[in-house]
């Protein structure tokens, strides 16, 4: 078996020009099919909050919600590096705060990082987890619990500024960044200055690695998907097939056959 993925195996990949994998997963069966297929990073993501639980943005997801899903992904990995995605709140208030709830994800929750959004504004929080040993990885550009104050979900094109808030969380002590919702050729350009692997969603084929939320990707759900998605799946076409054929096979009495009973 291959060696469990570290913030080292990052680095190492973006030197090497490999691109690197991630993925979001909230629960066990599903981490256990991506660390089997060989994904790279499996973020917990707060969009655990729209694809799950059905909420309408990610604001609501509470710090013991994403502990217990991260719970559930780190006892399915042995190869993917598990992130921890700090909720809405979670660790805007104080840098004491920020360190407590960062650590129970590695204390209570299994995993080996985690991911909080924001840029320059967010420094001294990066700078306080990595000085305490806790990787981060920073999410700047389109940033979902920002939705708010971006006036929705809006592309992010200011240059300047997405400059600036990749170098100050780099400087910070991020070990990764995501990139999201941002023009293909800013992405680009941030990617061959920094030296941490950026991790783009909706930012291009130039960011050292690809992350897509699970439940878009494979089609489990019928919701709204932005233009960066590529349906990979219908696993929800093939849920309804099968639920239907059962509902029909029950009605009509042909399920169960006499193979299913016992004599
Ligand atoms: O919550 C999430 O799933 C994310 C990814 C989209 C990067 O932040």
């Amino acid at each position: 078996m291959q060696p469990r993925v570290t913030t080292s195996t990052l680095i190492k990949m973006k030197q090497e020009g490999r691109k690197i994998t991630a993925l979001t997963a909230y629960d066990y069966p599903f981490a256990s099919m991506l660390d089997q297929a060989g994904i790279e990073i499996i973020l917990v993501g707060d969009s655990l909050g729209m694809v799950v639980q059905g909420k309408e943005n990610t604001l609501p997801v509470t710090m013991d919600e994403s502990i217990y899903h991260t719970s559930m992904v780190s006892r399915a990995c042995a190869y993917s590096m598990v992130i921890g995605d700090m909720p809405f709140m979670s660790y805007q208030g104080s840098l004491d705060k920020a360190l407590e709830n960062a650590g129970r994800f590695l204390k209570e929750a299994g995993a080996s990082a985690v991911k909080l959004e924001g840029g320059a504004d967010v420094c001294p929080v990066i700078n306080t987890l990595a000085k305490a040993g806790i990787p981060v990885q920073a999410h700047i550009g389109l940033t979902p619990q920002s939705v708010h104050q971006m006036g929705g979900f809006k592309v992010q094109r200011d240059e300047d500024r997405l400059l600036k808030d990749a170098r100050d969380v780099q400087a910070a002590g991020a070990f990764s960044v995501v990139l999201e919702g941002i023009p293909s050729a800013i992405a680009a350009k941030i990617t061959k200055e920094l030296q941490i692997s950026t991790i783009g969603i909706g930012a291009g084929v130039e960011c050292d690695g690809q992350i897509l939320v699970l439940h878009d990707m494979l089609g489990i759900n019928d919701r709204f998907l932005p233009k960066f998605v590529k349906k990979y799946a219908d696993i929800a076409g093939v849920a309804k097939q099968g639920l239907e054929h059962y509902i029909k096979e029950v009605r009509g009495r042909e399920f169960p056959s006499k193979e299913y009973e016992y004599k």
